[in-house]
């Protein structure tokens, strides 16, 4: 029998299977596009998701892909279920995934999700947590493979709030798949050591390289991707103040575009702050792929709910 797959962590498939994921996202994609429809290869199937936190891009693109694949989405909120308050993790594991056949949750703790996973007998995909964001990551990642037609020899620089699960996500999936990866971020507000750690193992495989500094100059210096992020995550609403000083000189500007390669695109996974982490002729500038990104979130997601199906029920 296959082991119960889970996708807490972009590291969670090698990068073999991201670029499976890929192909198939892109040939789900165009299918939908051509006939204005999907094999409903996930007929019968539903889709539990739990939110702790808020989210827009996260609840349509899941519902929207269980629909376009025949099956089915249940949405839990924090206030409908108390997750952890009316219930146990445990119970609460054993109780929705004896009934879904898959589980999506957002929540701040990173290890409220191994819990769910310890506990769940199907399988568990990250929609968002303290430490990663790898759903947000495979969309990106599609979008640069659509845009730049390869990943390797490219270099992504991600300006802001290293300490963060998009950060993370990114930085571990350039590593798999061969990207080279520069993060910008004021003194501490650097990634997670272990995260690092992990990243520099994975990109020695992959022959790409790591590189945190504090300077977003040379982070950017002929990147072919630049990408930020809130500077304001869910969860950090208390360090408002202090953060909006201390990442002012992070703001990717009109100027910082100019030192990444002619044709480098700009990225945010979204919400935008306007005006804060970027300009607004940067957003809504010709370089932004900020809402192909957002679109690419459904596609993949129809790629990850039908691989893992077929990982671990057939
Ligand atoms: N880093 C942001 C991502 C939002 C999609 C947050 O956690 O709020």
């Amino acid at each position: 029998m296959t082991k119960l797959k889970h996708f807490l962590s972009i590291t969670d498939f090698t990068g073999s299977e991201l670029l499976d994921i890929f192909t198939l996202a892109k040939t789900m994609k165009e299918e939908f596009k051509k006939i204005g429809a999907s094999k409903p290869l996930l007929n019968n199937k539903t889709l539990v998701m739990i939110f702790e936190k808020q989210s827009l891009r996260t609840r349509v693109s899941f519902e929207t892909a269980m629909t376009q694949l025949g099956g089915h989405a249940v949405n839990l909120s924090q206030n409908e279920i108390g997750i952890g308050k009316r219930e146990s993790i445990p119970d609460m594991a054993g109780v929705i995934s004896g009934i879904g056949d898959l589980l999506m949750a957002r929540t701040y703790k990173h290890n409220t999700l191994e819990q769910l996973a310890d506990y769940s007998i199907v399988p568990l995909i990250n929609g968002l947590s303290d430490l990663e964001h790898p759903c947000q990551a495979l969309a990106d990642f599609l979008t640069i493979f659509e845009e730049k037609g390869t990943f390797s020899g490219l270099t992504l620089a991600y300006v802001g709030d290293g300490e963060n699960n998009i950060a993370h996500s990114l930085c571990l999936g350039c590593a798999l798949l061969g990207i080279n990866f520069r993060c910008a971020s004021p003194p501490g507000y650097s990634m997670k050591p272990e995260i690092v750690a992990n990243a520099m193992m994975l990109a020695g495989q992959s022959k790409s390289e790591i590189l945190q500094t504090s300077d977003p100059k040379l982070a950017v210096k002929n990147a072919d991707v630049v990408y930020t992020d809130t500077w304001v995550s869910m969860g950090d609403e208390k360090e408002e103040a202090v953060r909006l000083v201390a990442f002012q000189p992070y703001q990717v500007s009109k100027k910082i575009m100019g030192m990444a390669k002619y044709n480098a695109i700009f990225m945010h996974d979204m919400p935008v702050k306007r005006g804060q982490e970027v300009t607004e002729e940067v957003i809504d500038g010709p370089q932004s792929v900020i809402f192909t990104q957002a679109h690419n979130r459904l596609h993949v997601q129809k790629a990850l709910l039908v691989k893992l199906l077929e990982g671990n029920l057939f």
